[in-house]
C-alpha cells in the first residue's frame, strides 16, 4: 500500500529531511527547509521474477540521438550538436544577462525552418515578447506565444501541438504555477512539480523543452538548483553587465560533454556568436604596456588566449588592498604571496588589482603563471613582449607546475601567432617546427621572470 510522507527540502540545494530544519547540514543555508506537499512514496514497478530486460550491449551503440540543428555554431557546441527533441534544457543565469533573447533568437530560428514552437511567457506579456521579436528579425507565422500560463495551459498546449511543435519555451520557470498545487509561483514545490509535469509531457510528445530560470550571484533563490537534477542539459549564462560578451557553459549534459562553452557578444539586434573568442579578448591591447600578459585558458574542449591585466600602487599604511576581476581573490592573495616570499617582489605596502579583459572568468589554475607575471611586471614596470603566451599553474613554492593539455593550448597560440609559450618544466622543449611559437620551458617564476627579461 503507498505509504503518505511529508518531506522537507532545501530550497538552495534539493537537500530532503524528513523533518524540518533551521540549517541545512549539506549547504549551510540557514531558513531554506520547505514542506513538500505529502505525496505517496513511490514504489518502482518489481520486474516479475525471471523477466529480463536486458539486450547485449553491442546492439545499442551507433544509434545517436536525432538532433533538431539550431541557429548558431556556438549554441549548437554547447548542447553537444543541436536540441534532442524530448529533451528538456535548463538554461539558468542572472536576470537581465540575455536569456529570453537567446531562447527568443532560437524560437524564432526554429519556427520558421522546422515547425511550430511555442514560447510561454510568464514575465513578459504577449506583446512584449512580440516587440523583442521584431527587434531581432522577422517574425515567423509558427511562432507562438501564450502568455501569463499556468503549468496545466502549457501541457495541454503541448499535447494538442503534437506532433509537429517542435520546442516548447517556458519563461521563466519562476514565474509558471501548477494550478492543482499550493503554494505561490516561484516556489520550490511550484517550480519542481510544474517542471515535472512539463517535462513529462515533452517526453510524451517529443517536443524538446527550454526552461529559463533566474539565479543571482550567490544561487539563492530555489528554482534552478533543485531542477538540475531533473533535467537533461543544464546550460548557464554568464558575463557582466557591463561588457557584451556572454558566456555559455554546459554544466550539465546528458547528450553531450560538460563544460563547452559558446561565447556570444550582446548587440542591438540580439546575441551574435563569437566564433573566435581569443582574437576578440585580444583586440585591445596595448602593445608595450606593462601589467599585462596572455593566459590560455581551456574552456570546454576550447583553448582561448585571455588578456590578463595587473596594476599595482602604493597603498596607503593603514589599508593594503588586493582587487580581483574574472580571477578567484583567494588565488590572487596566494599568488602575490608567493612572488613577495619567493621572488621577492614588494608587495607588501602595494595595492595590486587584477582584471580578466573581456568580462571572462578565468577558473583554471593554468591562468596562474599569466597573472603572476603581469603583476611582477606591473610592480617593476617592465613590460612582456607581447608575442608571448604563458601557461602554467603556481605552487606554494614559487614553482610552475604542469597543467592539462598543453599541446592544445600551444597550438591555438600558435595559431594567433604568439612567437614564444612559456611552459611548465616537465612538458619539455619539443624542436620548434614550421608555423609552430617556440616553447620556453621554466620551471620556476624566477625563471619565467628572467625569460621574460622582468628580472
Ligand atoms: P534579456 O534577454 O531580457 O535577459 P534575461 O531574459 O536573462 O533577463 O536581455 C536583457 C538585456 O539585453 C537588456 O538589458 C536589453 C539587452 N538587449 C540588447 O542589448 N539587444 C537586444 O537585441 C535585446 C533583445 C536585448
Ligand atoms: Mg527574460
Amino acid at each position: 500500500m503507498a505509504k503518505t510522507r511529508v518531506m522537507y527540502v532545501c530550497g538552495k540545494c534539493g537537500n530532503e529531511s524528513p523533518g524540518w530544519l533551521g540549517r541545512c547540514p549539506r549547504c549551510g543555508e540557514w531558513n531554506t527547509f520547505e514542506q513538500q506537499a505529502a505525496a505517496p512514496a513511490s514504489s518502482p514497478e518489481r520486474p516479475r521474477p525471471g523477466g529480463r530486460r536486458s539486450v547485449p550491449l553491442g546492439s545499442v551503440t551507433g544509434q545517436d540521438d536525432p538532433r533538431i540543428p539550431v541557429n548558431s555554431g556556438e549554441l549548437e557546441r554547447v548542447l553537444g550538436g543541436g536540441l534532442v527533441p524530448g529533451s528538456v534544457v535548463l538554461l539558468a543565469g542572472e536576470p537581465g544577462i540575455g536569456k529570453s533573447t537567446l531562447v527568443l533568437q532560437l524560437a524564432m530560428y526554429l519556427s520558421a525552418k522546422q515547425g511550430r514552437v511555442l514560447y510561454a511567457s510568464g514575465e513578459e506579456s504577449a506583446r512584449q515578447v512580440g516587440l523583442r521579436a521584431r527587434r531581432l528579425g522577422e517574425t515567423p507565422p509558427d511562432l507562438m506565444v501564450l502568455a501569463a500560463p499556468s503549468a496545466e495551459e502549457i501541457v495541454a498546449e503541448m499535447e494538442a501541438a503534437s506532433p509537429g511543435q517542435v520546442l516548447t519555451v517556458v519563461d521563466s520557470i519562476q514565474a509558471i504555477r501548477l494550478e492543482e498545487r499550493a503554494g505561490s509561483a516561484g516556489s520550490l514545490v511550484q517550480v519542481r512539480d510544474s517542471a515535472a509535469a512539463m517535462g513529462r509531457v515533452a517526453k510524451e510528445t517529443g517536443t524538446a523543452l527550454i526552461l529559463i530560470g533566474h539565479v543571482t550571484k550567490t544561487g539563492a533563490i530555489a528554482g534552478p538548483r533543485v531542477l538540475e537534477h531533473m533535467v537533461d542539459t543544464v546550460l548557464y549564462m554568464e558575463g557582466d553587465h557591463y561588457h557584451a560578451h556572454r558566456v555559455l557553459r554546459s554544466v550539465k549534459n546528458r547528450f553531450g560533454s560538460t563544460n563547452e562553452v559558446g561565447i556570444f557578444e550582446m548587440t542591438q539586434e540580439g546575441l551574435r556568436e563569437v566564433a573566435d573568442p581569443s582574437e576578440v579578448f585580444l583586440a585591445e591591447r596595448l602593445v608595450g604596456a606593462s601589467g599585462t600578459g596572455v593566459a590560455v585558458t581551456l574552456e570546454g574542449t576550447r583553448p582561448m588566449l585571455v588578456e590578463v591585466q595587473a596594476l599595482t600602487s602604493r597603498a596607503t599604511p593603514e589599508r593594503v588592498r588586493r582587487t580581483a576581476n574574472g580571477f578567484d581573490f583567494r588565488r590572487l592573495l596566494l599568488l602575490t604571496a608567493v612572488l613577495s616570499k619567493r621572488v621577492g617582489l614588494r608587495l607588501g605596502h602595494q595595492d595590486v588589482f587584477v582584471n580578466v579583459v573581456g568580462g571572462l572568468t578565468l577558473g583554471e589554475p593554468a591562468a596562474d603563471l599569466a597573472v603572476s607575471m603581469a603583476i611582477a611586471s606591473a610592480a617593476l614596470d617592465k613590460p612582456i613582449s607581447a608575442d608571448v603566451a604563458l601557461i602554467g599553474e603556481v605552487g606554494l613554492s614559487g614553482e610552475v607546475r604542469s597543467v592539462g593539455q598543453i599541446e592544445r593550448r600551444v597550438q591555438e597560440a600558435a595559431r594567433l601567432g604568439f612567437r614564444l609559450c612559456l611552459v611548465p618544466r616537465s612538458y619539455g622543449r619539443k624542436p620548434r617546427a614550421e608555423g609552430k611559437s617556440e616553447l620556453a620551458p621554466v620551471r620556476s617564476l624566477t625563471e619565467a621572470m628572467r625569460v621574460l627579461e622582468l628580472a
